[in-house]
Parts: C-alpha cells; structure tokens; sequence
C-alpha cells in the first residue's frame, strides 16, 4: 500500500543526508514523499540540538503537528508523529514525557532500524530508540531510492571526539566514525551514475576522515578526494566541516592537484583569543590555525576561506574578542557564520560561572557581523565582471530564473531556460550582493555543454 512521509530538517548538512537516507529505508515499506505534512501518514522532524534556539523550535513544531495529528484522527486518518536526529537523542525521554502526540524518537545512529520501529509502535506509548548500536547504520542502509540531483551530500565520517566544552555534538552523535573508502566510492558512483555532478563530503569533523582503504591501508581525506576525482560525471568535489587539528599536508596537496576540488573551504575557529580557545577545549590557537590558512593559500591561491565564530564565551574579555576582530581582518573570509554563546546543558562549559552578559554578546556579535559582512561583500563584488562556471540546481525567487553555486560557493541567480538546470554553465557576473551574485549566461547557445575540465 503506498503510503507518505514527510520529513523537516533542521541543523546541518548531515540531518540533510539523514533525512534522504530515512527516505530510502521507508521506500521499501511503500512510502513516498509528501508534499506537505497536511496530507502525510508519517511527519518526520529531523531536528538540531546544537543552540537552544534550534531545540525550542521542536517543541513549537511539535504542538503544530499535535493539532494536525487531531484533525487527521478526526478525518479517520491515522498520522504517525516522530522526532528524530539530534534533540532526539539528547531529550529523547523528555519529547516522551513532554509530547505524548509523538509516536517515536529515534536518534541518529539508529534510523536504519526504522522499519522495526515502526512495526512495533503497535504495541502502544511512545517507542524511543536513542542507543549508540554496536553495527553503523551504514551496513544496513539500502541503495538510495531516488536520484538526488546535481549537487549532493555524501556522509564519510560521523560523530566526533574532540569534546569542545560548549559543543553537545560529542553527545548526540557519539564517536568519530568513518565509512570504508570502497563504501563511499560505491555511493558516489551510484550519485554519478544518476546525474549528480557535485558531492559534498559531510562529517562532523570531516577531515578526521580515517577509512580502510580498498589496498588494506588506512585513507585521510586528501586520499579519498583524489579517488573520487577519478569518476567520471562528478565534476565538483567539496568537503565539510574540518577541524584545524586535523588538517594535514596529504589534504592541503588535494587542493593544489585535484581540479575537482573547489576553491573554498569552511573551516572554523571559533575565536581569535588563545585564552578562550585554551577555554573551549579546541586544541589549536590562532597560530595553527593561521599557519594552516597561509600553506592552503600557497597550495591553491584563490581559495575563499569560511568559518564560525562564538561571541560571548564564557569569561571573554574586550581584549579577547578584539583579538577575533584581529583575526577576522588579517585572514579575510569569503563568508561566514557566527553566534552569540549558547550554554547547553550537559556540556562542561555550561558549568563555568563567568557568563558574558546578554547585552555584551549581541554588542559583540553585531560588530563582528558588521566586519564580516563587509569582507564578504568586498568578496563578492570581486566577482564582477568575472566569468564564473555555476552549477544550476534550483529554481530562483523569479519566473525565468535559475540559482546555483559558484565554484566559492556563492549564490548565483541567473536568467535560464528551465532545461539548463542540473547543468553547469558558464555565468558573466554583472552584480554582486552581500550573499549573492547575479549575472547572465555567458553564450546561451553554447551553454550547458560547457566543455573542459571540471570547474
Ligand atoms: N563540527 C563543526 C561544528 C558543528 S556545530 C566544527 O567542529 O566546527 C556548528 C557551529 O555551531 C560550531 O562551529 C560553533 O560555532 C557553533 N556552536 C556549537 N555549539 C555552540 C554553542 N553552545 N553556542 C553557540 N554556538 C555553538
Ligand atoms: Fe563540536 Fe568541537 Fe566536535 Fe566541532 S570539533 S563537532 S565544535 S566538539
Ligand atoms: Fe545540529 Fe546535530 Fe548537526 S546538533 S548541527 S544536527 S550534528
């Protein structure tokens, strides 16, 4: 019998890859995608544990739902409620207690047992399965479902050890994990084979990469980068999210000799003040961190760095956040995200007494935004006049209009037919602004094709 399921993802990209590879495990079990959570016999909510804001959404969603879930009951529909990824796993006995509405809560490393969850619910209450299993999902996952699309996530690595003071991912993903090389391979040619053009390699840390490899050795990242190079269709290789202690010369040389790779990376440091990183547990300070940005420089000059930021940590000074401004302004990032401190419970940080004042952290934060956002459209208006290679992968906010990625990772809108999308096309940059860029097809005649190497 078919069956819908519609699932909302919040979070990283990660809960993105989750979420169709949730998709692919109900697939055998008759269900399809939902256009909306309305007509759905099963909401998924793949949620974020990582500020309190992106928890509190889920209990807010949850009432929503609660009210659908009545007037399906009412309609003599049955509609099944679960809460997964990582609030899940974090609150997973709290969501019962809380939103009884819920039917199941399962975390992340365990979706792949959604079909026996789902059987069993029968018996009655809320199921919860938040258990780090001792076999990886990603020995039981089936093949992916459905194409998906030109631009895609590929998870290599999971979870994470490095256990920084203000972060919960430790918790709610458990420990670093990486997929065998030939596994990923396998993936990434079956993506290929159904017209993606771009992967995106995703881990929480996923530089920390460690595979066995296919000739009995162990694959960091730069290993695997240049294998995958070696598919024919895939076109663009990107990575996230790295951590600068695990960076390594292997990595940085990928960026110099792989042409798939694009020039752009997310790489976070958090603070520019050595006391603070020292605080926060991150196991570099600013040198490292430069070192690594000037030798990734050197290996491949344009690249556009990203990163995140945390203002407000506990006992920040003045002196230390205008030592992140220090840093900001002699690195010069493309874009970047940054936040004021969130204290998570559980988390060793949460327990430290100096808490930075409301009002100092949106201070704080606002500067460090407003220099930011000015490196990033200094950044972008560099890109004018520009010819720029840009995978179209969706539609834009205009009738007529196409919107995809330059190779720095910009937002690109552009005037295409709806044929051109899933290709890359060369693009001239007539404007810039502060989180995109807008240009024209470069021949329209010739476009699409756009012949040569990847770019
Ligand atoms: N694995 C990534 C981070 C994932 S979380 C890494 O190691 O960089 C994404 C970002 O959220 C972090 O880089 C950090 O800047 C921010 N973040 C994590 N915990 C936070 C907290 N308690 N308060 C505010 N921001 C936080
Ligand atoms: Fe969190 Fe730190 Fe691990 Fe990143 S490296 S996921 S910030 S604990
Ligand atoms: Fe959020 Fe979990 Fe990702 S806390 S950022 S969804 S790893």
């Amino acid at each position: 019998m078919s069956k819908s399921v519609f699932i909302k993802t919040y979070g990283c990209q990660m809960n993105v890859y989750d979420s169709e590879r949730m998709a692919d495990v109900l697939a055998p079990l008759g269900y399809r995608g939902a256009a909306d959570p309305e007509s759905a016999d099963l909401v998924i909510l793949n949620t974020c544990h990582i500020r309190e804001k992106a928890s509190e959404k889920v209990f807010s969603e949850l009432g929503r739902l609660r009210l659908l879930k009545e007037q399906a009951a009412a309609e003599g529909r049955e509609m099944l409620l679960a809460v997964a990824g990582c609030v899940a796993q974090a609150e997973g006995e709290e969501i019962a207690r809380r939103a009884p509405q819920v039917d199941l809560v399962f975390g992340p490393q365990s979706y792949h047992r959604l079909p026996r969850l789902l059987a069993e619910r029968r018996s009655g209450g809320v199921r919860v399965d938040t258990d780090f299993p001792v076999e990886s999902k990603f020995d039981f996952l089936p093949e992916e479902a459905a194409a998906r699309g030109a631009a895609a996530f590929l998870a290599v690595q999971e979870g994470c050890d490095k256990f920084c003071t203000f972060c919960v991912v430790p918790y709610t993903r458990g420990a670093e994990q990486s997929r065998p090389a030939a596994d990923v391979v396998a993936e990434a040619a079956r993506l290929a084979a159904r017209g993606t053009v771009e992967i995106t390699l995703v881990g929480q840390n996923v530089n920390a990469y460690h595979g066995d490899g296919p000739d009995g050795r162990t694959w960091g990242l730069g290993r695997l980068l240049r294998r995958l190079g070696e598919i024919e269709g895939i076109r663009r290789l990107r990575y996230t999210t790295s951590h600068p202690r695990d960076m390594d010369d292997e990595l940085i040389l990928a960026h110099r000799d792989e042409p798939k790779l694009m020039p752009f990376l997310h790489l976070p440091v958090q603070s520019g003040s050595d006391r603070i990183l020292a605080a926060m547990n991150r196991r570099h300070g600013v040198r490292l961190y430069l070192e690594w940005v000037e030798r990734l420089r050197t290996a491949r000059p344009d690249l556009a760095l990203s990163s995140d930021f945390i203002v407000g940590f506990p006992g920040e000074t003045a002196e230390d956040f205008a030592q992140t401004l220090r840093l900001v302004t002699d690195v010069g990032f493309a874009q970047a995200y940054s936040f004021k401190y969130s204290p998570r419970p559980g988390t060793p940080a949460a327990e430290l007494a100096a808490a930075v004042p409301e009002e100092v952290k949106a201070e704080r934060l606002a500067m460090l935004q407003e220099l930011l956002g000015e490196q990033q459209r200094a950044f972008n208006r560099g890109m004018v006049g520009r010819r720029l290679p840009v995978l179209l992968d969706r539609r834009g906010k205009r009738a007529g209009q196409l919107v995809g990625r330059s190779p720095y990772m910009q937002s690109v809108a552009v005037a295409a037919p709806d044929q051109l999308s899933g290709q890359l096309v060369e693009v001239d940059i007539l404007d810039a602004f502060q989180n995109s860029l807008a240009g024209r097809l470069a021949d329209p005649a010739a476009s699409g094709l756009c012949a040569g190497a990847a770019a």
